[in-house]
């Protein structure tokens, strides 16, 4: 059941279709017929990414005192992916059709008799486990011996530099590692536009913590952290949801676990986990290479493992959220009650691309242009703008489309009396405001 709040307002054609005409994403090499499962950001995608990332790092990072950053390297030694499992069982359980040549995921089939895209039957294959980690190799010879992993979880990359990292950063549990970086998993079925891809970005909390008993409440504060950041964003409430996992959804190590979850166009789909790992992935590095990555406590004299609590991100996910979420298609009146239809994308105003647009009213004046362009660049310091003209209805559908907030019109009283119409994305009323006094304006409202 879903509620009427809960209905799609937009189906993934609309959202492709926005995202490829104005810039946001577009599949990889297009141009040689694709690759399925990568992507590409537009110019508009790029920043409204990067602004997803940012507003990441800000809350898990830089308004913290327990969290430092980190960025390890993709390709890692091979024993790493030994020590996490992902050898032995980073596996899909794979089935082929042996007329259609068609492959798919064993879990993902109704049953094993028929196949689903040619519909013979007795076509299909036993299941056989398909490795998830995408190959490379490293060096000159393309032997066993040079074979290395692309990453399939950014993870593993601070565990391994756990007493690196605290030890350089003085710190001491409680303690958190963060890192942001692209990962890679041969997705046997990628698809969902960007929601299930080969190459993709994660947003990884690894937070540290002492086995004195506090270890299930550090987990409780991640949880309801991670729901004020998508709170804090704008993501509807409506359209998320916490799964708490039972413990036969669990690993056996994992002590607790939340799915974050949204409910896309074509139901719900994992956003985030959040799970606490207990001493399972230090441990495990410490078996394999023999090194000692115990936290030891000065002030106790005493060594001990860290309890581990995770909380792993994917940023395409969350920004193809951010799109969806922020979609609308409504029908607008204008003053002569006319009535047409305009599409909005009601970003938070911290992840939008553009937060002002700055147009002259009429492109064919030079003196309008001039003050359009000063305005612009005079508000680029502090606020992300872009300058544009043309049709001025044409302009405000644009800027609707893309997310603009604000959108601020030049025109000839502008040239005698220093004041700019500036009209709101979502109630679309409109202000006269002194050019003078633009900057504070926006401050206060962005
Ligand atoms: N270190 C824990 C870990 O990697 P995960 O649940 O496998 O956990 C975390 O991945 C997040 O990474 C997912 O919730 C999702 O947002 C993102 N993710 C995983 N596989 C993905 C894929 N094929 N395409 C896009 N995002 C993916």
């Amino acid at each position: 059941m879903t509620t009427a709040d809960q209905q799609p307002r937009v189906t993934m054609e609309e959202i492709t279709a926005l995202a490829k005409r104005r810039g946001f994403i577009f599949g990889s090499s297009e141009i040689y017929g694709g690759i399925g499962g990568f992507f590409d950001y537009g110019p508009l995608g790029a920043i409204l990414k990067r602004n997803v990332k940012n507003a990441w790092w800000r809350e898990m990072v830089e308004l913290r005192d327990d969290v430092v950053g980190f960025d390890s390297s993709i390709v890692m030694h091979p024993n790493t992916w030994v020590a996490s499992g992902h050898v032995a069982a980073f596996h899909d359980k794979l089935v082929d059709c042996r007329n259609c040549k068609h492959r798919f995921r064993a879990d993902h089939l109704p049953s094993l008799e028929k196949c689903p895209d040619c519909g013979m039957t007795g076509t299909l294959t036993e299941p056989r486990n398909f490795n998830l980690m995408m190959q490379t190799a490293i060096g000159p010879m393309e032997d066993s011996a040079s074979r290395a992993y692309l990453r399939p979880e950014t993870a593993q990359g601070i565990f391994v530099n756990f007493k690196n990292i605290y030890q350089s950063a003085r710190k001491r549990p409680p303690f958190g590692v963060a890192q942001i970086g692209k990962s890679f998993r041969n997705e046997i079925t990628p698809g969902n536009f960007t929601f299930r891809q080969r190459e993709f970005e994660q947003a990884e909390l690894e937070y540290f913590v002492p086995d004195d008993g506090n270890d299930l409440r550090w987990y409780a504060e991640w949880v309801a952290a991670r729901k004020k950041w998508y709170s804090d964003y704008g993501v509807r409430e409506e359209r998320l949801r916490f799964y708490e996992l039972s413990d036969s959804e669990r690993p056996h190590y994992a002590k607790a676990g939340t799915d974050v979850e949204y409910l896309f166009p074509w139901g719900w789909g994992e956003l985030e986990s959040i799970a606490h790992r207990g001493t399972y992935d230090l441990d495990a590095h410490m078996k394999l290479s023999g090194k000692d990555l115990t936290y030891f406590d000065e002030a106790t004299k005493s060594k001990y493992v860290p309890i581990l609590i995770e909380s792993s991100a994917g940023m395409d996910r969350t920004t193809l959220t951010m799109l969806i979420d922020a979609y609308a298609s409504e029908e607008i009146a204008d003053e002569s009650g006319k009535v047409s239809s305009r599409i909005v994308l009601r970003f938070h105003p911290k992840i939008a691309p553009v937060q002002a647009g700055v147009f002259p009213l009429a492109r064919n004046k030079p003196d309008l242009v001039e003050r359009a362009r000063a305005i612009e660049r005079d508000l680029r310091s502090t606020v992300r703008t872009q300058y544009d003209e043309g049709n001025v209805g044409q302009l405000y559908r644009r800027q609707d489309e893309i997310g603009t907030p604000y959108c601020i019109m030049i025109d000839f009283q502008t040239l005698e009396d220093g004041m700019v119409t500036v009209r709101d994305r979502d109630s679309m009323s409109q202000d006269r405001v002194s050019a003078a006094q633009l900057r504070a304006y926006l401050a206060e409202r962005l």
